[in-house]
C-alpha cells in the first residue's frame, strides 16, 4: 500500500505543484480531482522549456531533430501506457475534440446504413459526437440505459441494441458523475460477437488517472484521455486509433501522409509533458515491482494508485479512526451506493436540508475544495433520472491523504449539524 511505504506518500506529494495550498485561496484540501488533477512539477518545467523553443519540426537542424524525437518519444510512451496494439497516438485540442474526431471518422468510414449505439451514462462529449454523426449519416442513435442504482452500464443494457448492422459504438470507461467504472472489455466483446466490424470508441477521460489502461485487452478502435485529468496540463487531448479506424478516410492536407490524424505543426510540449506523466508512473511503479520491463512498472503503478484510492474511498464512505463515514451520516445520500467496488476517485453526494451550492461553500470555508454538479447538459443524464437537482462531487486521487479525508469528514459533520438545525 502506497501510504504504508515509509516516505513514499511524501515523495509522491513533493512531485506535484500546489498540493496543499491554492495560489489564490490559500491552504486547502484538494478534492476536485475530477475537474482536473494536480499537475506534476516536471510538467510545469517541461511546458516552460518547450514554450521557449522557436524551431519548427521537419527541418535539417539539431533543434528540429530534437523536437521530433520528443514527439516520437511522447507517442511511444503513450502507446506503452495504453498497451496499444499498433494503431496511432495523436494529439488534439481537448478530450472532447479527440472524441468528436474519432466518432466522426468512424461514422463516415463505416459501411453505410445500420445503427450507432452509446449509453445514457456517457459524458456529453462522446454522446453529442455520436448524436451529431448519427444524424449526419442518417443512422438511428440508440442508447443503452444505465442503472441508476449502481451508477454504471454493462453488457446487459447494451445487449438488446447489439445487432449485426451496428456500425459505431461508444462506451464511457468511468462516469465522471457517478465515478463508477464500466467493464469496457466485456461490452466490446459482446459487440464483436454480433457485429465484428463495428467501430468502437471508448472515452477513457475519467478512468485514465485511476487504473490501468489495456487497449490490447479491450479490442476497441478508439480511446481518448485528457492530460489535465492525469497529472499533466490543459491545452491538449490524447487519442489513440486502431489501424482499422486509421484506414478510414479523414480530412488532411492534399499529399499529406494518409495515416496522419493530426493537422499542422505540433506542440512538442504536449508530447513532452505526456512523457513526464509516463516517467512519473514508471517511477511510482518501481516501488511496487522489481520488474525491469517498463510496462510492468506502469501496471504496478496503476495497481498502487487503485489500492490507495480504494483506501481513501473506504475511509470517506465507512469512516476512519473516530470519524464516522458518509454512509453513517444522517441525510447523506451517495450516488451509486456507498458499497460499490467499481468506484474510481469520485463520491457524488447530496445532503438533506442543504443545497449542493451551500454545501460546497461550507466545505470551502473549512478548507476543502469540492465542486457542484447540476442537472444541466453536463450531468442531467445522471441526476435527472434520480430526481436530483444538484449534487456535490468529492473527487480524490492517490496523492490525497487520510488526514485530508478526516478534515473533509469533520467538515461534513458540521454540514450535517447545520442542515439538521435548518430542517
Ligand atoms: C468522461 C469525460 N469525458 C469527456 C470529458 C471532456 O474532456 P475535456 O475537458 O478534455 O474536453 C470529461 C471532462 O470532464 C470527462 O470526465
Amino acid at each position: 500500500m502506497l501510504s504504508e511505504m515509509p516516505g513514499l506518500l511524501d515523495a509522491v506529494r513533493s512531485r506535484f505543484a500546489h498540493v496543499d495550498t491554492c495560489p489564490f485561496a490559500g491552504p486547502r484540501v484538494f478534492l476536485e480531482n475530477a475537474g482536473g488533477s494536480l499537475t506534476l512539477r516536471s510538467v510545469v518545467e517541461t511546458s516552460a522549456l518547450h514554450a521557449g523553443f522557436p524551431d519548427n519540426q521537419g527541418r535539417d537542424n539539431p533543434a528540429s531533430r530534437a523536437l521530433m524525437e520528443v514527439i516520437a518519444r511522447g507517442r511511444a510512451d503513450a502507446a506503452l501506457l495504453f498497451n496499444a496494439p499498433g494503431g496511432q497516438v495523436f494529439v488534439g485540442e481537448s478530450g472532447t475534440e479527440v472524441l468528436f474526431r474519432l466518432v466522426r471518422t468512424a461514422a463516415l468510414g463505416a459501411a453505410p446504413g445500420g445503427t450507432m449505439l452509446g449509453s445514457t451514462l456517457e459524458h456529453p462529449a462522446s454522446r453529442s459526437a455520436m448524436a451529431r454523426w448519427a444524424e449526419v449519416t442518417g443512422r438511428p442513435h440508440l442508447l443503452a440505459v444505465h442503472d441508476n442504482a449502481t451508477g454504471a452500464v454493462g453488457v446487459a443494457e447494451y445487449l438488446p441494441h447489439i445487432t449485426p448492422d451496428l456500425r459505431v459504438a461508444s462506451i464511457v470507461h468511468t462516469s465522471p458523475v457517478t465515478g463508477i467504472r464500466v467493464d469496457v472489455a466485456a461490452v466490446v466483446a459482446a459487440i464483436r460477437a454480433t457485429a465484428p466490424d463495428c467501430l468502437v470508441v471508448i472515452d477513457g477521460i475519467q478512468h485514465a488517472s485511476h487504473g490501468a489502461i489495456d487497449l490490447t485487452a479491450y479490442g476497441a478502435d478508439g480511446y481518448a484521455v485528457s492530460p489535465y485529468k492525469m497529472f499533466a496540463r490543459h491545452g491538449y487531448g490524447i487519442g489513440w486509433a486502431s489501424d482499422r479506424l486509421t484506414s478510414c478516410p479523414r480530412e488532411t492536407v492534399i499529399g499529406g501522409p494518409p495515416q496522419a490524424w493530426e493537422q499542422g505543426t505540433r506542440d512538442s510540449g504536449s508530447y513532452a509533458t505526456f512523457s513526464d506523466v509516463v516517467s512519473y508512473l514508471d517511477w511510482l511503479g518501481g516501488h511496487f515491482t522489481d520488474a525491469s520491463d517498463r510496462r510492468a512498472r506502469l501496471v504496478a503503478a496503476a495497481g498502487a494508485i487503485h489500492d490507495q484510492e480504494a483506501r481513501l474511498g473506504e475511509a470517506m464512505l465507512q469512516g476512519t479512526d473516530n470519524h464516522r463515514g458518509l454512509s453513517e451520516m444522517p441525510g447523506v445520500t451517495v450516488i451509486g451506493g456507498a458499497d460499490n467496488s467499481g468506484r474510481e476517485g469520485v463520491v457524488s453526494l447530496t445532503l438533506d436540508g442543504m443545497d449542493a451550492a451551500d454545501l460546497v461553500a461550507l466545505l470551502a470555508e473549512s478548507g476543502v475544495r469540492t465542486h457542484i454538479r447540476k442537472n444541466d447538459h453536463y450531468c442531467g443524464n445522471v441526476l435527472a433520472p434520480l430526481g436530483i437537482d444538484a449534487c456535490v462531487r468529492v473527487s480524490y486521487s492517490h496523492y490525497n491523504t487520510l488526514a485530508e479525508v478526516r478534515q473533509f469528514l469533520q467538515a461534513m459533520e458540521r454540514a450535517v449539524q447545520t442542515a439538521a438545525r435548518g430542517a
